[in-house]
């Protein structure tokens, strides 16, 4: 019976693996500054292009390949909706949501205001002020990285290296901008991550998968990885949130 489980769970990993296999994006590919939804593209989850990709298709591709609920990131994709430059509401390119900035005024829809999600002190990113602020950039990571010093990545660990950079970045960009917007973002982005590689919960997230994830925006599924086992709710990156700022408060930091 063991077999037979282990026999179904190795073929479900192999059908996927062929019929979602990693292609590298080509010049024409639109990406993100946020390397999850560029790996989804690059494993055709969502349009390799990148480009008109719609609500239905983001939450199918998060359920799908991550096992993220759509409740759990609707709100998320409804706020990059508004940073649209395909003229369809419901869609958006990927790189739209690379702009930058505290608010940016909608110039439509009585001038109401859309905020940027993108924002300065990123993981893997150079702030806008600073340069190219899209795609990853392999000395901010290493900083980020330098960090996880086990095979294994505790919460601790990654709340130490999410701190780190801030730090860090505070040094290079006199002209940071990293209010309370800023870093609502960047604890969800660690959190999710960290539920993501972590079987929901944050637990027994390998370095290796979260390096793969960040420097070739894949999946790891050579590595070993399988997606959560139940839906990643609100819940489980709301908790990884809190233990993310209870270790902030425990070393006096942000
Ligand atoms: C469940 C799925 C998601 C995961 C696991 C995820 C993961 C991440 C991570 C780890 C980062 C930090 C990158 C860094 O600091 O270098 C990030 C950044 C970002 N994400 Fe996502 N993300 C998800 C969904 C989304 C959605 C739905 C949107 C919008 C439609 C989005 C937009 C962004 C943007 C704009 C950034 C850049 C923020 C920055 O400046 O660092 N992400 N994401």
């Amino acid at each position: 019976m063991r077999l037979i489980f282990h026999l179904i769970t190795y073929c479900s990993v192999v059908v996927t693996a062929y019929s979602h296999h990693w292609q590298a994006p080509g010049p024409n590919d639109s990406r993100a500054p946020c390397p999850m939804l560029n790996t989804l593209a690059n494993h055709g989850y969502i349009p390799h292009n990148g480009l008109n990709v719609s609500k239905e298709q983001f939450l199918a591709a998060f359920d799908e390949a991550i096992h993220v609920d759509p409740n759990a990131i609707a709100s998320v994709v409804d706020l990059g909706l508004t940073l649209s430059t395909t003229g369809n509401p419901n869609t958006l390119n990927l790189q739209d949501l690379a702009k930058h900035g505290e608010e940016i005024p909608q110039k439509l829809a009585y001038m109401t205001i859309r905020p940027a999600i993108e924002h300065d002190a990123s993981l893997s990113r150079l702030d806008a002020a600073l340069g190219d602020n899209l795609h990853f950039n392999p000395r901010v990571w290493a900083e980020t990285s330098s960090k996880f010093t086990n095979s294994i990545i505790s919460v601790q660990d990654a709340a130490a290296a999410h701190r780190y950079r801030i730090a860090q970045n505070r040094i290079e960009n006199p002209g940071l901008s990293f209010g309370q917007k800023e870093a609502g973002f960047s604890y969800l982005e660690t959190a999710i991550y960290m539920s993501v590689f972590g079987n929901a919960t944050g637990i027994n997230v390998q370095r290796r998968w979260v390096k793969t994830f960040f420097e070739h925006e894949r999946l790891p599924w050579e590595q070993g990885w399988v997606k959560a086992t139940i839906p990643i709710v609100r819940e489980h990156v709301d908790n990884l949130i809190a233990q993310l700022v209870a270790d902030d408060n425990a070393n006096n930091e942000m």
